[in-house]
């Protein structure tokens, strides 16, 4: 049996599915990943931009660097949509077979697909919050763009202050952020993850490299827990010996034969014997 085979009878049979998605679910649809050659980590420094400190002292030091950072994050996102993984994730939801989304990635794309219970763990950019009273509000996705565009392209230069100015101010009066994680910063709903991945029979890992913890825990919690792992990668397995069934392959080319071959599996499964 091949392992999209192998993967399409768990999956077929599971009653309570998670997916685990990180930033290779996206790259298909144009958001590069962090660690992979061209990837966020590769042309920035985590040390200049990755912590809320390392971002506001270089915008002092070298606000151009900044200036560039928030450019190429603004282009790649407001140009991205949800891709086939992303679908075909909202359509196992769909079909009673995955139960919720665990995701590391801030881009909003499992929503966008129709995914209804999705716990962003590292928060996102379509969401702020406020610096005051902590309030969570959406974030409307095309004046986000806008407002950040008119900033980035604000010929008069561009300080750090007025990134503050793109995001509306609270109903409390307190200034707003985008509700992402950075490092050094608490994750989002982590428990709610433990505790759907605790639960699960069997859990679906989309791209990603495991090695952000605490989220990275999360096969480890369905592992314990009995459930079986699919890991999808075109790259390396992550995961070792967790991993039941590994499908090298991108999340696009591997989900749309996966699920092609779930749905055969459960239409056989249905039919009546000798005919
Ligand atoms: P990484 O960049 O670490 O890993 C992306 C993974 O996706 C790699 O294993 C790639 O091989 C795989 N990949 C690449 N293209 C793919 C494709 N088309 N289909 C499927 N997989 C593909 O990204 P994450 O694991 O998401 O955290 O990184 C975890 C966290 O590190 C992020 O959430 C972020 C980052 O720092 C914070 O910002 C807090």
């Amino acid at each position: 049996m091949d392992a999209y085979q192998e993967a399409a009878e768990i999956l077929a049979h599971a009653k309570r599915a998670v997916a685990f998605s990180g930033a290779g679910v996206s790259a298909e649809s144009g958001i590069p990943t962090f660690r992979d050659p061209g990837g966020i980590w590769d042309k920035f420094e985590p040390e200049e931009i990755g912590t809320v400190p390392a971002l506001l002292r270089t915008a002092q030091d070298n606000p151009e660097l900044i200036r560039q950072f928030l450019l190429d994050t603004v282009t790649v996102f407001e140009r991205s949509e949800p891709n086939r993984a992303h679908q075909c994730v909202a359509r196992l939801e769909k079909m009673g077979i995955v139960v919720a989304v665990i995701t590391q990635n801030i881009d909003g794309l499992h929503i966008e697909a129709g995914s209804q219970n999705v716990i962003e763990v590292h928060g996102s950019l379509l969401r702020g919050r406020c610096l005051a009273c902590d309030r969570q509000f959406p974030l409307q996705r095309d004046t986000l763009f806008k407002r950040a565009h008119e900033m980035l392209d604000d010929e008069s230069g561009f300080s750090i202050d007025k990134v503050a100015l793109i995001l509306p101010t609270c109903s409390c009066g307190g200034v707003t952020r985008p509700d992402v994680v950075m490092f050094g910063e608490s994750v989002q709903r982590i428990q709610d993850a433990f505790q759907v991945a605790a639960l699960c029979d069997v859990m679906l890992i989309l791209g990603t490299s495991g090695v952000v913890y605490p989220a990275a825990a999360c096969p480890g919690e369905a592992y314990k827990a009995g459930a079986k792992l699919i890991e999808i990668n075109p790259n390396e397995k992550c995961f070792g010996t967790m991993t039941n069934v590994f499908i090298k392959a991108s999340a696009e080319r591997a989900m749309r034969t996966l699920m092609e071959r779930v749905k055969n599996r459960i239409a056989e499964g249905t039919k009546k014997p000798n005919g």
